[in-house]
């Protein structure tokens, strides 16, 4: 056999792989159980703060998810439901009517690290990227909630 048949046969088993992965997908649930941020005001009554963490923030940390059509395709559906499940663990905006000290202090820390919006997300979504403005205004907004407590 010459290595040209070799790569024919493995290039042909990883594609049939990848067809066999496409039946096993992950639930992807909570599809626009909140509309235009309607949890959002609860924890940020400033309604510009609002729209940013919906921007920025709602597609892993409310129950408000936009499921892009690649989210439908193994092996990208199990790491981006991956990621919504755990940022709603964290943090769900949709249900939040209260944030924590904890809370308040973290998203300030992901926000001035550069953490959050993940980079990989915001390749993807360049319209969730934060301007050092708007990035300003939610950390000014967190510091401001726990000092308000
Ligand atoms: C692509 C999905 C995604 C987006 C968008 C996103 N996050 Fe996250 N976030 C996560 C995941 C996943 C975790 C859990 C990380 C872990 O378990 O280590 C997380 C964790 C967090 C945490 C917990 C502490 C930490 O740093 O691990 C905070 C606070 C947070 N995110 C805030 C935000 C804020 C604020 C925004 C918007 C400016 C945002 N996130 C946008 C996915 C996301």
């Amino acid at each position: 056999m010459t290595s040209n048949q070799i790569f024919r046969i493995l290039g042909g088993c990883a594609v049939s792989a990848l067809f066999v992965a496409q039946l096993f997908q992950p639930a992807r649930p909570g599809h626009a159980l909140v509309k235009d941020g309607a949890g959002y005001p609860a924890v940020a009554p400033d309604e510009r703060v609002a729209q940013l963490l919906k921007r920025s923030c709602g597609d892993c940390h409310s129950n408000d998810t936009v499921w892009p059509w690649y989210a439908r395709i193994s092996p990208m559906s199990w790491m981006i439901a991956g990621d919504v499940e755990r940022g709603r663990r964290q943090l769900n905006l949709s249900t939040a009517s209260i944030l924590s000290d904890d809370q308040l202090g973290e998203i300030h820390d992901a926000i001035a690290f550069g953490n959050m919006p993940p980079k990989a997300y915001t390749f993807m979504h360049p319209e969730a990227k934060l301007t050092p403005a708007e990035a300003a205004l939610l950390k000014q907004w967190a510091l401001g909630e726990l000092s308000a407590k």
